[in-house]
Formats: C-alpha cells, structure tokens, sequence
C-alpha cells in the first residue's frame, strides 16, 4: 500500500485520534442505537472456542464490548487490528483481554496464525473508512473457518449523500498513482460533539450495491439491516439533550438523523 490516498486516510486519522479517543457523541450513538441491533443480529451466533478478530478496532472498546457479548457464545479469543498505531497502544492497557495489533490487516492475520482459524470477523465503521474495502473483505475471508460470519456494520450512503447536501463532507481531489480506485468520491467526514467544531475522519463513498457486490464476491450474504432511532429514542433525546438524536445547535446530523437511516449492518457467511 502507501497510495497517495492511503497516506491520506491514514493522516486523517492520526489528527483525529485524539478526538475520537474521547469522543462522546459516538458513543451514544452506539449505545442508543447500534448495540441492540448489533446483538439482535447475533443472537443465533455460536462457536466452540471461538476465535474473534475486530479489524479496525480503534480504540477498542467497541472490541471489549462484542467480546463480553460473545462470551457465553463460544468466543474465547479476541483480537482487535488496527492501522493506527496510537489507538491501539490506547487499547493494550485498557482491555488486557483481548491481543490488540496495529498494522496491515492481511499480515497480522499472518503473523497470529489466523489465516482459516477465525469464527467471527468484524469490521465496525472501517469499510467507509479506507481507500482498501476490497483488501479488508479478502483478508476477512481467509481468515475465517469455512461457515464462519462476516460481521459489518458501514456508515449508511445515503445519509452521507444527506450530508453531502447540506455540504458539510469536504469534499477532496486526490489524484493517485497507481490509480486503483474502489470508490466514488473522497471526503472528510465530520464527527460531531457536544459543544465544540466536529472533528473529521476520512470518508470513502460507495454505494450501498457496490458494497453488497464486493462482499457478495467472497461470501453469501446473511442479512443486510438499516439503522434509525426509534420514536421514542428521538423523544427521550430532546427531552434529555442526547445528542447526536437531539435537535440542538451545532449537530449538523439533525434533521437527517431522525429521517433517514444512518448506518447499515451487513452479515454474511463464508
Ligand atoms: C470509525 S473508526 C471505528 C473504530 C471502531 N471499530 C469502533 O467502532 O469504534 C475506523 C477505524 O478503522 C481504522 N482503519 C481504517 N482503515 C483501516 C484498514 N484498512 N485496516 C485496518 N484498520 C483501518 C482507523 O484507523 C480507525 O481506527
């Protein structure tokens, strides 16, 4: 790798790291809306010690969460992969748990001996996130056990699109050599949080068919599941100022996030 738009999105993320270290939005979002979908999805998941791999893991709390998750499942062992050095040596003391690992995703499956070893492979708001969504699948794919689950939750397109008309994505012209393009368009993407100017990762746009194409090259699709508050989640928002499902200054997701699906879950089978 080392494409100039690699070098991009990896940079992106080195400015952001900090940011989304402490990132509070984010984590309501999570909490409010992905987990109960995310476990609804893998209620029926099974394993005997069973191997987790977390690609992209950030700073590993959503690991720490999915591996709790997974426990009385049959998962007994958990990694969590990342690209960016800084957040996982936040990650290693805070989860002792789970062997986190930063590099390229392919040669970490490698070097652990992981390669048609893994259960369980997740990808958490990764494949929006790099120029290489086709490399992350491929690798995802030789890890796992034949029958094993592709486990992925993306930022929805269209509500990228939504942003986008609004224009707050920043848009970017990157022009690379060798050009090996994967996607539509490059921008940055902005996070936001209370109080203060959102801060921005990278942002790859795809749509939702050239996703499903490309997971649909290695795997049999399971199940493909969209992500919107509830009425009542948007009502106990306004009233407490949870945000980001709250009408409030400064959050640039409003009124989209009420409307349109912001996030896709994707499960698929090897
Ligand atoms: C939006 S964050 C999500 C982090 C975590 N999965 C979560 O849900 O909180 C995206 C993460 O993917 C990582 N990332 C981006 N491209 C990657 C790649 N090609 N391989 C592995 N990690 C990557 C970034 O460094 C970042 O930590």
């Amino acid at each position: 790798m080392g494409t100039k738009t690699d070098k991009w999105a990896k940079g992106l993320w080195q400015k952001a790291s900090n940011s989304w270290k402490t990132r509070e939005q984010d984590n309501n979002y999570r909490k409010y809306l992905v987990h109960s979908s995310l476990e609804r999805e893998l209620a029926d998941f099974r394993a005997h010690k069973g191997i987790l791999v977390d690609i992209g893991c950030g700073e590993g709390g959503e690991t720490a969460y999915l591996h709790e998750y997974l426990k009385d499942r049959g998962i007994i062992l958990a990694f969590g992969f990342d690209t960016n050095t800084e957040l996982i040596e936040h990650a290693i003391p805070n989860y002792k748990k789970i062997c986190f690992s930063h590099g390229e995703t392919r040669e970490l499956m490698e070097v652990y001996g992981l390669l048609g070893k893994v259960d369980l492979v997740s990808s958490l708001f990764v494949l929006q996130d790099t120029p290489y969504a086709r490399d992350l699948i491929e690798a995802s794919c030789e890890a796992l056990k034949d029958g094993g689950t592709f486990f992925s939750v993306i930022v929805n397109p269209k509500f990228a699109e939504a942003i986008d008309e609004k224009g707050e994505l920043r848009k970017k012209n990157i022009h690379e050599s060798p050009r090996r393009k994967e996607h539509r368009f490059v921008a940055e993407y902005p996070i936001v949080e209370r109080g203060g100017k959102p801060f921005f990762v990278p942002y790859f746009h795809r749509t939702l068919g050239d996703y499903v194409s490309l997971i649909e090259e290695y795997f049999t699709l399971d199940s493909l599941n969209t992500l919107k508050p509830s009425e009542e989640l948007l009502e106990k928002s306004e009233r407490e100022k949870i945000l980001p499902f709250c009408n409030e200054k400064g959050n640039i997701y409003w009124p989209e996030i009420s409307k349109i699906p912001s996030s896709v879950i994707i499960k698929a089978r090897k």
